[in-house]
């Protein structure tokens, strides 16, 4: 079994042979680090998915839930492409200010709304609306209502995608009673129910020797 070590290895591996240096994300890294946020962003490696499923789907409109200092929200923007739009949700007004810091540093400040408060009180503000691709990154007991908020707002043919569907073995293991994971077993009960959602889960390694996405296609 290899060790956090050998998988924080091959994630700088895939950064320096594939994905090479990205002077935006680093810089946003720096200020979050700077400015005392938890350094719990998706990996470059990560990230590049992002932006590629936004490309490779010709989405122009993207929802995020869960802004941090942004690092996700860059890598959609440009998967958006120019014409594009993201609306990332944030409850932490320190972190939607370093957010917005970062972006307008990427240049991708046009082309971002941060929305601060609680991602379900922002999420009723966008009925209505429509999203080729949703993105959902924040508090993980409220995973089900946001899957169920996302299913309304996500376009037919729309993708989204979760972070952190994986949470440790604790996830398989009906008896664990921690909030998080519980909130993430609740979330595949509620996607296996909805029968808009068809999706399935992928675990990743990453740094933290166990982690995984889900990734949804809105029917
Ligand atoms: N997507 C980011 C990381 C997000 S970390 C990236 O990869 O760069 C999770 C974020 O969700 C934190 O910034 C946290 O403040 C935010 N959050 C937690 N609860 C929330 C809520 N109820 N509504 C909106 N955001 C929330
Ligand atoms: C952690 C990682 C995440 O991607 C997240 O959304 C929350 C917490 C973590 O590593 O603790
Ligand atoms: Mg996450």
């Amino acid at each position: 079994m290899a060790d956090r070590a050998t998988f924080e290895t091959i994630d700088g591996f895939i950064e320096q042979s594939l994905l090479g240096k990205d002077a935006a994300i680093e810089a946003a890294l720096a200020a979050n680090a700077a400015a005392g946020l938890p350094a719990i962003d998706v990996s470059r490696a990560q990230g590049a998915m992002l932006g590629l499923l936004a490309a490779a789907t010709g989405a122009k409109r993207v929802l995020e839930i869960g802004t941090l200092g942004g690092v996700s929200t860059i890598h959609l923007a440009r998967g958006a492409g120019e014409g594009g739009h993201v609306t990332t949700l944030e409850l932490d007004p320190h972190h939607a200010a370093t957010a917005r810091a970062n972006l307008a540093a990427a240049g991708l400040a046009d082309r971002v709304t941060v929305i601060e408060g609680p991602a379900l009180d922002s999420l009723l503000g966008l009925t209505g609306r429509t999203y080729d691709l949703a993105f959902i990154d924040a508090d993980k007991g409220s995973y089900p209502a946001y899957a169920a908020a996302c299913a309304d707002l996500v376009r037919s043919g729309g993708l989204i995608i979760i972070d952190n569907a994986v949470r440790r073995l604790a996830i398989a293991d009906p008896a664990e009673q921690d909030d998080d994971v519980r909130g993430t077993r609740a979330l595949y009960d509620a996607v296996a129910g909805d029968a808009r959602l068809q999706a399935t889960a992928i675990q990743t390694v990453g740094t933290k020797g166990w982690d995984g996405f889900m990734l949804i296609v809105r029917r």
